[in-house]
């Protein structure tokens, strides 16, 4: 179990993964976003980070361990972000960094850990800073860099709901840090997101090779109206706690994130048979049960259903029909409260 301890300048964090209801797909300039989005902070799916920092050093990283493992490429992406925030963050090219680090889901499950991994790292980061440098630990400034790292990972920094992105109707909202969505009805507190593992294979193409295809896809620009019109009416079903509104938007913007990648030039495909018929059964059963059990989707074929807790047990009778038909298998998550210290 990685921890903190500061007679030996190490300092560990734990961050969770997040789950876009309205989507970040297509960005600009330096990690800007294309639209702005809306996730949800998970609890369980998370990755924890051990930094360890040596004074005196070159901004370089000298070992990172994964799981048990030396990881060559991670680390190689891990130094190229150091070297690229010497502007933002300029101490860091007076220290040596050792890592460790590990998920709690595994890596096999399809599920992206960039988020978590990147938030993580970079809240261990600024703890540091706020002890060698000159800078207290804010939220804010850990969301930007983490949005300079991987874009969604700006969101896991905080605590239920996160907002990335100029919009007009969420005034706080904007495309350097993500902020928190709090004033939402007592009736989206508590909620789960149930992963349907339909797929664990890694993805074909990666997210950064699918936002980079928005940048000349036919659809650009009506992406951007539809993401911009789904935002303000997810954002006022969750202030109102209209679930069915809320399930409209949470699954058009799956399916229409999955629509833009079926367009682009060239096309890909990263749902599975599974995917969609798993779909299916969710309506029919949604339709019979009459309960608020809406799916959406990353880049990937893997169903996430977001429900109230209140209703668990009965998406638990569902799920168990489908493990069985469709041989899947399902991580239980739920809203969480952001990246904890170690
Ligand atoms: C489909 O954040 O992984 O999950 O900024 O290139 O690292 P980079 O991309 P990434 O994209 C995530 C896209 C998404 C939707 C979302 O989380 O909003």
């Amino acid at each position: 179990m990685f921890k903190s301890d500061l007679t030996k300048n190490r300092i560990a964090y734990s961050a969770p993964s997040n789950i876009a209801f309205v989507k970040y797909w297509g960005k600009h300039g330096r990690q800007l976003p294309m639209n702005a989005s809306i996730s949800m902070t998970l609890s369980r799916c998370c990755s924890h980070f051990q930094v360890q920092y040596y004074p005196q050093g070159q901004g370089r990283i000298k070992s990172l361990i994964f799981e048990g493992q030396e990881q060559t490429a991670f680390k190689a992406r891990l130094q190229n972000y150091l070297d690229s925030i010497h502007d933002v963050a300029g101490w860091v090219a007076e220290y040596d960094f050792s890592i460790h680090s590990e998920n709690t889901f595994p890596h096999s499950a399809g599920i992206a850990s960039s988020a978590s991994a990147m938030s993580a790292f970079i809240m261990c980061l600024c703890h540091i800073e706020s002890m060698v440098g000159d800078k207290t630990l804010d939220l804010e400034h850990a969301s930007l860099l983490a949005r300079l790292a991987s874009g969604s990972a700006c969101r896991s920094v905080i605590p239920h709901y996160g907002v990335w992105g100029e919009h007009t109707g969420f005034p706080a909202g904007n495309d350097q840090f993500a902020v928190a969505f709090e004033d939402f009805d007592t009736s989206f507190a508590q909620m789960n997101d149930d992963i349907v593992i339909v797929d664990q294979a890694e993805k074909s193409v990666s997210s950064s090779a699918g936002h980079a295809l928005m940048n000349a896809h036919p659809y650009r620009s009506g992406r951007i109206d539809q993401a911009n019109d789904n935002f303000r009416v997810l954002i006022n079903a969750m202030k109102v706690g209209d679930f069915e509104s809320f399930g409209s938007v949470l699954e058009n913007e799956a399916l229409s994130l999955h629509g833009l990648m079926l367009s682009s030039d060239p096309s890909y495909i990263l749902l599975k048979p599974n995917s969609l018929a798993i779909i299916e059964e969710l309506k029919i059963w949604r339709h019979q049960s009459k309960l608020p059990v809406y799916f959406t989707i990353d880049a990937g074929p893997n169903l996430h259903l977001i429900y109230p807790k209140s209703v668990k047990e009965s998406v638990a009778g569902f799920l168990k029909q489908v493990k069985e038909q469709f041989s899947v298998s399902v991580i239980h998550d739920e809203i969480g409260s952001g990246p904890k210290q170690l």
